[in-house]
């Protein structure tokens, strides 16, 4: 599973960081590689966001240890699922897929059809209402894609 937004300091740290939580809580912890990227190089070897991290804190959620890389190619070819948390990230990270791994890669909010919504809206210019937002729908996006992995991939 690999989490991809632009710079990889808010959102898509946040997704990693919330799908390994309920992975964990949910005894799949070791089942599920979990990891995540940015499309661009600004923020490379930077920790999350602080508004990230303290949103994320707030729900006991701590992503103070990851660091921000770029995605690759190759990506392609370790994750099984490369989810783009907006469509100018899946539109960056189509013109990275490798050739016959284009099934990979998908929205993250194809996973909440409820939600109705395709794009996990980018916090960084706004204000801390925004990481809020942007942990309300991580949290049910990562519920929708636990249950289609129990669903595809597990025996439950
Ligand atoms: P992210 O947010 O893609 O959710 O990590 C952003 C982080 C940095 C920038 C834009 C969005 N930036 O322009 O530096």
């Amino acid at each position: 599973m690999l989490f991809v937004c632009l710079g990889n300091i808010c959102r898509s740290p946040t997704a990693e960081g919330v799908f390994r939580a309920l992975a964990e809580r949910e005894g799949l912890g070791d089942r599920i590689g979990v990891d995540s990227a940015g499309t661009h190089a600004y923020h490379i070897g930077n920790p999350p966001d602080r508004r990230a991290q303290a949103a994320a804190r707030r729900r006991g959620v701590e992503l103070g240890g990851l660091r921000a890389r770029r995605a690759e190619s190759e990506d392609f070819r370790q994750f099984d699922y490369v989810l783009a948390m907006d469509r100018e990230n899946h539109a960056d990270l189509a013109q990275r897929c490798p050739p016959g791994f284009e099934d990979r890669l998908a929205l993250f909010l194809d996973f909440a059809p409820d939600l109705g919504r395709r794009d996990v809206p980018d916090p960084y210019y706004g204000g801390s209402d925004g990481f809020e937002t942007v942990l309300d729908i991580v949290e049910a996006a990562s519920r929708g894609l636990l249950a289609h992995i129990r669903e595809h991939h597990l025996d439950r």
